[in-house]
Parts: structure tokens; sequence; C-alpha cells
């Protein structure tokens, strides 16, 4: 009888071995770009005396959440159509002292000769409608391999720690609300002011240090 199943664990065995392989270069890709930010913030450091990072996190999308995703978007179990199709596998979120850091980190990986930019989606220029802001990069990052070179899809993230104050509290306070009604509009009203006021200190940070800078 319990031999039965033994076919079914060796397919299981086999989507192994096919799908490991897989998902390891999206672990991979997320080391690599995060240590190119590292090594970005080491050498600005050096030159000029101040950390552009405030932090950076790195994570992976769950298996959970890609398949909803999947769902979602008709994307068939298969290797190419998730690659192409959804490139948040891998996600990677810089946390800036000042809006220029933001940008002048965009000027640099477009510079990147082991990165392809796919889309820029600037959510800091035009906010979403819930008021969330931040500097979103699609990219595709060189990966050298044992015996291959591949190009791996990330999305990177790239805000202030004003926008990321914001968008992680109302993050948690979304969380309050799953599986039940959306978060009542007097409340997000709230909510989009808080994120206009995250930002005007911004700009108040930007123009102080500016100032200071042309002493
Ligand atoms: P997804 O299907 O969610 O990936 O949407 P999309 O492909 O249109 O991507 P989008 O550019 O909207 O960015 C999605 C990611 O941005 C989310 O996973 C969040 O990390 C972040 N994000 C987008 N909108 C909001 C928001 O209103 N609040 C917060 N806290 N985060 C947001
Ligand atoms: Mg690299």
């Amino acid at each position: 009888m319990l031999q039965e199943y033994d076919k079914y664990f060796a397919q299981i065995a086999s989507l192994k071995n096919e799908w490991i392989p897989f998902f390891k270069r999206y672990e991979m890709v997320l080391r690599e770009v995060e240590s190119d930010f590292t090594i970005l913030d080491l050498e600005w450091q050096a030159l000029h005396g101040y950390s552009p990072i405030e932090n950076i996190k790195t994570r992976f999308k769950s298996p959970i959440s890609l398949l909803k995703k999947m769902e979602k978007r008709g994307i068939s179990f298969n290797q190419e159509a998730i690659r192409e199709g959804i490139r948040d596998i891998a996600g990677i979120r810089v946390v800036t002292s000042f809006i220029e850091d933001v940008y002048m980190m965009l000027e640099h990986l477009k510079t990147r000769e082991d990165l392809h930019i796919l889309e820029i989606k600037d959510y800091i220029k035009n906010p979403k409608p819930s008021g969330y802001q931040s500097l979103h990069v699609i990219v595709e990052s060189k990966l050298i391999l044992s015996d291959s070179v591949v190009w791996v899809p990330a999305e990177i993230q790239i805000r202030t720690l004003s926008m990321d104050f914001w968008a992680s509290l109302e993050h948690k306070l979304q969380y309050k609300y799953k599986g039940m009604e959306e978060i009542p509009e007097a409340d997000r009203e709230i909510l989009r002011n808080i994120a206009k006021s995250s930002f005007e200190n911004d700009v108040q940070m930007s123009i102080l240090r500016q100032r200071l800078l042309d002493e």
C-alpha cells in the first residue's frame, strides 16, 4: 500500500531539483544588490564624509504571496512565465537620509554595467493615492555563476527615513484591517496628511542641508 505513495514522493523530489536552483538565484541577487549598495555607501562615506544609507533590508517573496500574485495575474506555474511576470520575488529596500540621496542612487544605478534597468516608478514625484512615496526601480542584475552568467530580476525600493516611517506604519495599520473592511475614508485622509507632512520634513531637511553646505 505505502509503495503507492513512492511515485508521488519521486515526483516531488524531481520538482524540488528543478525549482530549488530557480529560487536560489533570487537569494543570490539579494546578496549581490545588497553588497552593491553597501559598497556605494562605503565609498560615499570616504569621498563625502557622510553615509547616504540609513539601512538596507532584503526580503524574499513568500511562497503564499507568490502564488496569490500568480493567480491574480493569470501566470502559469512555469519558470519563464514567473521570471517575466513577477519581478519582485527579490526585494531590496534602501533607506536614505535625504531626498537627494534617493536620486543620486538612481543616477548611479543607470551607469552600472552589471544592471539593466527595466522600469522606474517614481512615487515620490507621483505619490500613490494612499499617500505612499518611494522610488521603485525594477532591475535585472548580473550574476556570475560557476559556469554561466545570468541576469536575475529584483525590485529596489529607495526612500528616505521619513517616507519609510510612513510606509512601515501604514502597512501595519493595513494589517489590522486585513480581511475586514478597508480603512475608513476619514482615517485614510489622516494617513494622506501624515504622508504630506512627512514629505514636508524631508524638504525642510534638504533646504537646511543645502544652506549648511553653501555656507
Ligand atoms: P504589487 O502587485 O503589490 O507588487 O503592485 P505593483 O506591481 O503595481 O507594484 P507597486 O509599484 O505598487 O509596488 C508594490 C510595493 O510597493 C508593495 O509591495 C509595497 O511594498 C509598496 N507599496 C505600494 N503601495 C503602497 C502603499 O500604499 N502603502 C505601503 N505601505 N506600501 C506600498
Ligand atoms: Mg554586482
